[in-house]
């Protein structure tokens, strides 16, 4: 059970970006608590963050040939621009889910669209580092459904 969890730009500033909007934990912190759970629940978790548009198309187009069941992706502001990303996703036709830390609804108009809810399993916002936590645990119950069926 491989998933990967893909952070997009600026995100890597985490801790000291914002902290009243992005919260205090740094990308380091949350990553680990992720690899912690999937090893708690029996799941190999790899992130990777980059803030180059490419390099996160370049990332997917290899997921399906790495293993991935699964994608927990932040875009971040790729999330209102980036229809590469979407395709990229769309290319290797593995189920996602959108988190975002903080609430875009809530925030200015143009966070407000996205290129990738209406693809995802599910859009996650405005829970903070939590987000990620609830996106991975349900990731984790879909690819055991799946595996139980096949
Ligand atoms: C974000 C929301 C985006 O609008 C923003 O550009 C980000 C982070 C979030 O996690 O809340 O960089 O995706």
């Amino acid at each position: 059970m491989l998933i990967w969890v893909i952070h997009g730009p600026n995100l890597n500033m985490l801790g000291t970006r914002e902290p009243g909007i992005y919260g205090a934990s740094t990308l380091a912190d949350i990553n680990q608590g992720l690899i912690a759970l999937g090893e708690h629940e029996g799941a190999r978790v790899e992130t990777f963050q980059s803030n180059h548009e490419g390099a996160i198309v370049d990332h997917i187009q290899q997921a399906r040939k790495a293993g991935v069941g699964f994608i927990v992706i932040n875009p971040a502001a790729f999330t209102h621009t980036s229809v590469a990303i979407r395709d990229a996703l769309s290319a290797v036709d593995l189920p996602f889910i959108e988190t975002h830390l903080s609430n875009v609804h809530a925030r200015e108009s143009f966070r407000h669209h996205s290129y990738f809810s209406d693809k995802a399993v599910a859009v996650i916002a405005g829970f903070g580092a939590d987000g990620y936590r609830y996106a991975l645990m349900h990731a984790i119950a879909q690819l055991r459904k799946q595996s139980q069926h096949s």
